[in-house]
């Protein structure tokens, strides 16, 4: 990894972080992508006081303590401070004061960590005129990740970093692939009021044994989400999603699912699964109508089957990342 050329240090900076969805059916841990809304927003600006202080927060932060060393924003950037002394980002004040507007719901499955840990990584590096580079970002990031999720996946902080579909095609190395885009595709994605602990839902994973022939199913169906994107065949794309290995282990962690699942689609849903460790389910669309429609549809069939009411998000696949922004949006 090499440190972008330095450029001035900035004296205050505001970023945003997007959610994603991770998995995608058959992806467990190597595919995520992200989408416009919700996000995660931090301020910073520079401190005379050595390390992190978050400073401020709102929005959804009640149960997030303000503690650097055990919110994953001051975590995310206690590392990039580090990085910073580590390379070539140049002279910088001692420390860093952040707020967060925390907007992401919590245990939702959209990467609310990944966006809150990218956020606080990108804010240093942004302070410090954009001095990491997409692999230190996602490496600060991670470290935020790692202290909340119960293991290392990037399948969240990837996407959120660069936006788009992004592949992971190592870990050690950590190599990233970033996949073509449909342009029709469109994604609806409603998030039951009820919680999964990401940690929770991967220790029911580890314990389990799987048959090699499941293993076999997902392997094929990711080659061919692959190939669906590369081709923009939507089709081969919403048939891809299918996982024999990790959803039929976490469904039952979601009341409603199999309901909403099967409303998605028959309701004319591309592909639906789970999105990341859940509880928000998500399905693939080929229209801004249609998705609307289908997340409309998997709201009420929670409401119906689980008398869960749900936030509801529907567009298109988040192509930029996060980012820096000039004002309070
Ligand atoms: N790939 C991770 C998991 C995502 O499924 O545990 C968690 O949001």
């Amino acid at each position: 990894m090499s440190m972008a050329t330095p450029t001035p240090i900035r004296d205050r900076v505001r970023v945003f972080a997007p959610a994603t969805l991770s998995n995608l059916g058959p992806g467990f841990d190597v595919l995520g992508l992200a989408i416009d809304e919700p996000g995660d927003f931090v301020d910073g600006e520079w401190s005379d006081r050595p390390g992190v202080e978050i400073a401020g927060m709102r929005g959804n932060a009640d149960r997030l303590t303000t503690d650097p060393a055990r919110n994953v924003v001051g975590i995310s950037a206690a590392a990039a401070l580090r990085l910073a002394d580590s390379g070539a980002a140049g002279p910088r004040p001692p420390g860093v004061r952040l707020w967060l507007d925390k907007r992401m719901p919590l245990a939702s499955g959209l990467g609310s960590s990944a966006a809150s840990s990218v956020a606080g990584a990108l804010a240093v590096s942004e302070l410090l005129g954009g001095a990491f580079d997409r692999d230190q970002l996602i490496a600060c990031a991670l470290e935020g990740e790692r202290a909340v999720s119960g293991g290392i996946h990037a399948d969240n902080v990837a996407p959120c970093v660069t936006g788009g579909f992004v592949l992971i095609r190592s870990y050690d190395p950590m190599e990233l692939l970033s996949l073509p885009v449909p342009e029709a595709l469109r994604v609806a994605v409603v998030h039951p009021h009820t919680a999964v602990s990401t940690a929770e839902a991967r220790r029911l994973v580890a314990e389990r044994r799987f048959a090699i022939g499941d293993a076999v199913a997902n392997l094929g169906q990711l080659a061919a989400m692959i190939t669906a994107l590369h081709r923009s065949d939507l089709a081969l794309l919403g048939r891809s999603i299918s996982d024999a290995l990790v959803e039929p282990v976490r469904a039952p962690l979601v009341p409603g699912f199999a309901e909403v699942k099967r409303a998605a689609l028959e309701g004319g849903a591309l592909g639906c699964s789970l999105s990341g460790s859940g509880p928000s389910v998500f399905a693939f669309a080929a229209s801004d109508d249609e998705a609307r429609m289908l997340a409309a549809r998997m709201a009420d069939r929670f409401r119906e089957a689980a008398g869960l009411d749900c936030d509801c998000y529907a567009g298109g696949v988040n192509q930029r990342g996060a980012c820096r922004v000039e004002d309070g949006a």
